[in-house]
């Protein structure tokens, strides 16, 4: 009987931790901290995680690939959301352009804060998340690809940044 009533605790916590997967209102499109993860210490340093982003410049209406990755193996997580942001701290900081997912993935993940970040669908473990963001159309400056992961019921990883992407056209050869 014990053991069946860990797996539901565990389940359950699993399920709330999840949490800005759920809907994700407002003020999660704009902390990127789950909802329900208040009484959990996130972490935001050594991060298991790393941004692959390619290129790493663009300009009005691009498609860039971006993928979040573990370092290493084992580190499979249950929950991410995923946005751009301004690097300029004078500019707003919300989410800036949009992002699309592959229809192999639409299973697995979805898109919210009205399509200006990716987040998680269910509690199913994953080794890596590949969307394309797409640049706006208009408004330029240099970004960076944030993510926020939950590792598993007691690991939340705030603030993971990419390198930044520059807004303009290639840089020259070296
Ligand atoms: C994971 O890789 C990223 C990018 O190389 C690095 O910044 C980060 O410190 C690494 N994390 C750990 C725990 O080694």
């Amino acid at each position: 009987m014990m053991w069946l009533f860990t797996a539901l605790v565990v389940l359950a916590r699993a399920d709330v931790l999840w949490g800005f997967a759920v809907g994700a209102p407002r003020s999660t499109c704009r902390s990127m901290t789950p909802d329900h993860g208040r009484h959990i210490t996130p972490r935001t340093t050594n991060q298991p995680y790393h941004f692959e982003i390619s290129p790493l410049y663009y300009k009005e209406g691009d498609e860039i690939q971006v993928k979040l990755v573990q370092n290493g193996t084992g580190k499979a997580y249950v929950g991410v959301m995923i946005q751009a942001r301004y690097t300029d701290p004078t500019k707003l900081q919300v989410a800036v352009g949009k992002f699309r997912i592959s229809p192999s993935d639409m299973g697995t993940l979805k898109l919210v804060c009205y399509d200006g970040a990716v987040s998680h669908k269910n509690n199913r473990r994953t080794e890596s998340t590949e969307v394309t963001w797409l640049a706006p159309t208009r408004g330029t400056g240099d970004i960076v690809f944030k993510a926020s992961v939950v590792q598993d019921y007691n690991k939340i990883w705030l603030g993971i940044e990419s390198p930044v992407l520059t807004y303009g056209d290639a840089p020259p050869e070296p």
